[in-house]
């Protein structure tokens, strides 16, 4: 394949779409993405990540607000003219094609001359490594290589921007992360500004340049996953991404997060700066260490510690000294939720 075009900026701003009813399905969206760079839209079910991402493909016209793709609104543009790939959760592959037709398909609806097009899906193959399969038929397959057909068959029209939407949902847990792996790779070799939903932290976490966490249809944070993690913008974001514990400001109003990473019980609290009294709930053994609860100040919070920590000999309801060091705390207003 000739080398792709580097990937456009996309900026997005205050996108509205409002299905029949009264909630907005996109309240109001404003994000910018970096050329070339990989931005996962994070969320619960039914936060907005599929509206946004169709109002970006053409599928959805949003009520207000505009999308520019390198400056240029695509408002009125259609989608077969939008130059951009689309990955779906569920292939979508003809099944009656074999995997060379169905990667050729849009560069065949495109008019590309049949040398090139010949050219072309070979070296989409080669990207995702199928190019031994051209000749066999979507069955033939296994999941994992379906979906890696469907990411050749987006790549090969060189799109100005990729869009995959939850591609693998339907993979088991060990295929996930290999196509993962496979897929931040792939993505620094093409360069494509990539938009990316799915609703697993870890992915996202794994995948992203930027993520934008969202919520009821508005983006409650965008930024790089550790920008996210250690400095959550309120309550939501502090516990969507990873687990925190909350307890209530040394001094003054509001609360402080605490990652269960950064909680310390028992002996490991004793030389902390900030040291509370707690109450043993269980010492749970999960192999790499011990996940651990204690009660203070009528909070259950979990620590996790290391396999070797004393805390887990004691018996549940001992009195234990739960500490942190605060610069190991988040501080949250008491008006986030
Ligand atoms: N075609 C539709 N008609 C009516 N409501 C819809 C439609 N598509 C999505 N919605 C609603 O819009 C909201 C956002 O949905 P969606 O974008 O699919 O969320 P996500 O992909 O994050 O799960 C949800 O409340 C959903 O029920
Ligand atoms: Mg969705």
């Amino acid at each position: 394949m000739s080398p792709l075009p580097l990937g456009k900026p996309v900026a997005v701003r205050g996108l509205r779409k409002i299905y029949g009813g009264v909630v907005a399905a996109l309240d109001g969206i404003d994000l910018d993405i970096a050329p070339g760079s990989f931005c996962t839209l994070l969320g619960a079910s039914g936060s907005g990540k599929t509206t946004l991402l169709k109002a970006l493909a053409g599928f959805e016209t949003a009520d207000a607000g505009e999308i520019r793709v390198d400056g240029r609104d695509i408002g009125p543009v259609p989608v077969a003219k939008r130059n951009i790939g689309m990955v779906f959760q569920n292939y979508a592959l003809f099944p009656h094609l074999t995997v060379h037709r169905n990667v050729a398909f849009g560069l065949e609806m495109r008019r590309v001359g049949r040398a090139e097009i010949a050219a072309r899906v070979e070296a989409a193959l080669a990207l995702v490594g199928l190019d031994a399969h051209g000749g066999r038929l979507p069955r033939e397959l296994s999941g994992g290589q379906q979906q890696r057909v469907a990411l050749a068959r987006a790549l090969v029209i060189e799109p100005d921007i990729l869009l995959m939407d939850e591609p693998l949902g339907a993979l088991d847990k060990n295929l996930r992360q290999s196509i993962q792996i496979q897929l931040r790779a792939l993505h620094r070799r093409i360069g494509a500004t990539t938009v990316y939903v799915t609703h697993d932290q870890e992915e996202a976490l794994f995948l992203s340049d930027t993520i934008a966490l969202m919520d009821r249809g508005r983006i409650v944070q965008v930024g790089a996953p550790e920008d996210l993690w250690f400095r959550p913008a309120n309550r939501f974001v502090a516990s969507f991404l990873g687990e925190c514990n909350f307890l209530p400001a040394p001094s003054g109003p509001g609360e402080i997060g605490l990652r269960p990473e950064k909680t310390l019980v028992g002996v490991r609290a004793e030389a902390a700066e900030i040291r509370l009294d707690g109450v043993l709930g269980a010492a749970v053994f999960t192999g790499t260490g011990y996940r651990v609860t204690a009660t203070v100040a009528g909070r259950e919070l979990t620590a996790l510690t290391g396999n070797d920590d004393p805390v887990a000999r004691l018996a549940p309801g001992s009195a234990v000294t739960v500490g942190y060091h605060p610069t190991n705390a988040m501080s949250f207003a008491d008006t986030d939720r």
